[in-house]
């Protein structure tokens, strides 16, 4: 008899966004733009900011919180952690140790995971993996990044578009519903285009560093944008595409959300219309890694999604990395 392959199915979903809005008017008080420029450019109008003191752990264990009461299940029953993101609480401890401790999961092991926007993706095939091949029943993957603690709210090339947030899903195991395809890439000479470049052990804080503001995010924003437009268009065109889907067999295409117009682009190849198209840039900004993750949260309340659904994720982000991901739906929408 041939073994059953399990798949790994997302069975529950839950986010947290900081109460503070941040508006595009707020940040013409604070650097020389526009609402107008910011909105026709990037799609964005407002973005949330945690408050003084909160940071990932905390948005992680708040999205993680709405997921177990969701499903009604106790963090003891979690196997696994895992914590994608870019602005972690400290270098070390992880903050999947954080997450573990704040919620209980005794039963838990986890770690942290480093991929900037597409590390949500990296995050799902390294725990579908613990789920199909049975090490695991049940993984939480986590999405989540205090970019404002990293931003250089002087610098308009950056400030505007990124934003804070947490999103975390359940995985576990299914014959039928969850990942059936991915591809994902890495490509390491895109990395001098969007970066943060001190703070690690290359280049240690020091006055230097501080002086010379290299603990923010730096972005050759035209670059990105180019390599973003073609990498996330045409992985998420192959893993459609060789799934034998396209134009309407894709109930909701779920891209990253960096800019409206790297959007609309991957949707055209696509062959989508808005309708199919998951968007949330408007209200929270590029949030990195908590970008999937809150996108599958909102489409799940709002009943988006119905079982058996066709989803395609996909990201573009630092590194460069990139991927999409093809998900048969395994949650049934609610009553
Ligand atoms: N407000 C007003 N003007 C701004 C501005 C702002 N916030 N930011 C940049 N500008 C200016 C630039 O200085 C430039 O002026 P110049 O021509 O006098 O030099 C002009 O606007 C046009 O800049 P450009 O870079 O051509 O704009 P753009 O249309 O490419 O949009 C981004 C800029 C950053 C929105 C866009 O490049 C982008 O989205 N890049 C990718 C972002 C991304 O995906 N990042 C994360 C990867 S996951």
């Amino acid at each position: 008899m041939k073994p059953i392959q399990f798949r790994a199915n997302i069975t529950g979903t839950g986010k947290y966004l900081p109460e503070k809005v941040l508006s595009n008017q707020d940040i013409e008080k604070l650097v020389d733009t526009s609402d107008e420029w910011i909105q026709t450019r990037t799609g964005i109008r407002e973005r949330r900011i945690v408050k003084n003191g909160q940071a990932t752990a905390e948005m992680s264990t708040n999205a993680i919180i709405q997921l177990l009461e969701k499903r009604d299940i106790s963090a003891e029953e979690i196997d696994a952690i895992i914590v994608a993101t870019i602005t972690p609480d400290m270098m070390f401890p992880s903050t999947a140790a954080i997450i573990q401790s704040n919620i209980k999961a005794k039963n838990a092991w986890g770690y942290d995971l480093s991929s900037a926007c597409s590390g949500f993706l990296f995050g799902m095939q390294s725990g579908a993996a613990l789920i199909s091949s049975g090490q695991c029943k049940k993984v939480i993957v986590v999405g989540a990044d205090t970019m404002s603690s990293i931003l250089n709210f002087e610098d308009r090339n950056t400030c505007i578009l990124f934003g804070d947030g947490a999103g975390a899903v359940l995985l576990e195991p299914s014959e039928e519903y969850g990942v059936i395809d991915s591809e994902l890439r890495v490509d390491g000479s895109g990395g001098e285009y969007l970066k943060m470049d001190a703070g690690g052990s290359r280049l240690p804080a020091s006055h230097h560093t501080v002086d010379n503001k290299q603990h923010f995010v730096y972005q050759d924003g035209k670059s990105v944008f180019k390599h973003a437009v073609k990498g996330m268009a045409d992985i998420s065109y192959q893993v459609a595409s060789r799934n034998n889907l396209m134009g309407s067999d894709i109930d909701l295409f779920i891209p990253h959300q960096a800019n409206k117009r790297i959007i609309d682009a991957a949707a055209k190849k696509l062959g989508l219309s808005d309708s199919q198209v998951m968007i949330n840039i408007d209200r929270f900004a590029n949030t990195t890694a908590a970008t999937l993750p809150i996108c599958l949260a909102e489409a799940d309340e709002e009943n988006m999604l119905s079982l058996g659904d066709n989803v395609i994720l996909s990201a573009f982000g630092a590194g460069f990395s990139w991927g999409a991901m093809y998900i048969k739906w395994g949650l049934p929408a609610y009553a």
